[in-house]
């Protein structure tokens, strides 16, 4: 089963879950990268970023190098953003047709339950999809990090059984 992960990360939480995952299950690995990135990591940042995100916004998108058609299941990951969906990940799951492709949705968030609301709202966009699990991760970089990476990898291997029932 060709098997992809696809994250979008601005402070690399996203990223670090997307790598342990792809290593776990030899999955290929691709991030989503916006035309123009919002500069910085302070507070501007975060009103530019949130006030994109709640209002719904899509982000212009690079490019994929890969072609996404050849995988059968797709690790999607995505941080938080307001309680909303990533303005990266809008733009392409409107922009790529995805039909027929198994999906495993993961989220980081800083707040617990956060992350499984926008799994949920991201599943609006699957509805020509299996998704077969979706999770969330605390900020992971700094957060239980050994205990959230032994989960990533036991999440990971579940994942790839499930869509292999599926
Ligand atoms: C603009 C912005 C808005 C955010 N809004 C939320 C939020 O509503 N809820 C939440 O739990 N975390 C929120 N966060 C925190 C991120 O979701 C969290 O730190 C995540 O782990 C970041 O992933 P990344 O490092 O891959 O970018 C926000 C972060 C940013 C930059």
């Amino acid at each position: 089963m060709k098997t992809l992960v696809l994250y979008y990360s601005k402070t690399g939480n996203t990223k670090h879950i997307a790598e342990i995952i792809a290593k776990e299950v030899k999955a290929d690995i691709l991030e989503i990268q916006r035309e123009k990135d919002i500069k910085g990591t302070g507070f501007g940042m975060y009103m530019k970023g949130g006030f994109e995100a709640m209002t719904k916004r899509k982000a212009k998108i690079k490019p994929f190098e890969k072609d996404l058609q050849k995988y059968d299941l797709i690790f999607l990951g995505s941080p938080v953003w307001a309680w909303s969906m990533n303005p990266a990940v809008r733009s392409m799951l409107t922009e790529v047709n995805f039909t027929g492709k198994k999906f495993a949705l993961y989220c980081s968030c800083s707040g617990e339950g956060s992350g499984l609301k926008v799994c949920e709202k991201t599943k609006e966009y699957l509805t020509e999809n299996t998704v077969i699990g979706e999770t969330e991760f605390i900020d992971p970089l700094t957060n239980n990090t050994e205990e959230q990476t032994t989960r990533a990898k036991e999440w990971a291997k579940e994942m790839r059984k499930e869509a292999k029932r599926k």
